[in-house]
């Protein structure tokens, strides 16, 4: 816990250059928010309560634990310099991740030798990464829960993340979660308007549903997983964001599940790119007319224009026209393999 200051949203930036100019303001972690238009900023040892209070009389203190901001590549490149070679490290940081406090790394076989040097110099640098995990194998098929091994630090694999906005409670051993598709659920939950249906399938401990009802709050939404923990999860990530008038989490395989719900979307989110073409079909008798359904797959190099024919194919099969509204690569997968998203507008 640490002190905070709660000032109101149009004082905000007035506040943040006050304290930055006194040397008051703790740049090492995260902005928070409140939905009553509150902006919380966290504070150093060395703030001066009484000067504060008297600039922004309005403006509250208190104690919080916001969470810390996530460290700077290059930094950590320095960091390493010591313990491996240029080119190594240019390797083990391409596949780096920070969820919550926690780092998770993908070792090179051939560096695995190093990685109880590279986890203590990684924490030594980073006070608020408690856990320094590596990737240990594939992730599982379903459920896509990737095998990871603690290397050093906390023996825990939960942690709290931050992301668009809001808080996200991933537990890393029993749900799926990583934060590269962020700016993608960022991008998505910009294009909802008001009054919309929106369901997530596959939607794993809520962070697109939770994206869409920051940056939406006038809409309905429904996420859909079949991980008894990642639905728990996203259970609870709906209540600490409150966001339980808005979100409807629900467990069971979406198969089952949109029968039984019998409803029309405007919107279908299908962030499940290795198994989506199994599930478009799905999605197109339940989007309604003038609806758009964000599909996310894999494309090799070159082969964008087959993957549209291939979804024009399934929307004809299953007696929907659709338009093919927009194409957006949004990171790479493997060599020569894309990670893409289609905005498919269904008529
Ligand atoms: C790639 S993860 C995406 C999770 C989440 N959207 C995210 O970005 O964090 C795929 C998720 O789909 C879930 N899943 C797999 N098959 C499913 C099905 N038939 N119905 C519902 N959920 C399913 C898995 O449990 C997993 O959480």
């Amino acid at each position: 816990m640490a002190l905070t200051l709660k000032v109101k949203k149009e004082f905000a930036q007035q506040a943040k250059e006050f304290l930055k100019e006194k040397g008051w303001l703790d740049k090492s972690r995260i902005l928070g928010s409140t939905p009553d238009r509150y902006v919380i900023l966290a504070l150093t040892e060395s703030a001066k309560q009484s000067a504060i209070s008297k600039k922004f009389p309005t403006a509250k203190f208190e104690h919080k634990s916001l969470p810390l901001l996530p460290p700077r590549i290059g930094n950590l490149k320095d960091l390493l310099r010591g313990i491996l070679k240029e080119k190594e490290i240019d390797e083990l940081i391409k596949s780096y991740d920070v969820v919550g406090d926690i780092c998770i790394l993908d070792i090179p076989k051939k560096l695995e030798k190093h990685e109880l040097a590279i986890g203590h110099a990684i924490k030594r640098a980073y006070q608020y990464i408690k856990v320094v995990a590596r990737k240990s194998g594939n992730r599982t098929k379903t459920l896509r829960i990737m095998p990871l091994k603690i290397i050093t630090g906390e023996k825990r694999l939960n942690t709290i993340h931050k992301e668009n906005g809001v808080f996200i409670k991933v537990d890393l051993l029993r749900a799926y979660f990583s934060p590269r598709a962020s700016g993608e659920r960022a991008r998505i939950a910009r294009l909802v308007k008001r009054e919309e249906k929106v369901l997530v399938m596959f939607g794993g401990t809520a962070p697109s549903a939770l994206a869409i009802a920051k940056s939406q709050p006038d809409c309905r939404i429904w996420t859909v997983d079949l991980n008894e923990d990642a639905h728990r999860l996203a259970a609870e990530n709906v209540r600490i964001n409150r966001f339980g008038h808005i979100i409807t989490p629900l467990l069971g395989d979406v198969r089952d599940v949109l029968p039984k719900l019998n409803l029309r979307f405007d919107r279908i989110v299908m962030p499940f790119p290795e198994e989506n073409w199994d599930y478009l079909g799905l999605a197109l008798r339940y989007v309604e007319a003038g609806g758009i359904i964000h599909f996310l797959v894999f494309v090799r190099e070159g082969e964008v224009e087959k993957t549209k024919e291939r979804i024009l194919k399934i929307a004809e099969k299953a007696g929907r026209k659709v338009k093919i509204k927009d194409v957006r690569l949004f990171g790479s997968y493997a060599p020569r393999v894309n990670r893409y998203v289609f905005d498919v507008e269904v008529k």
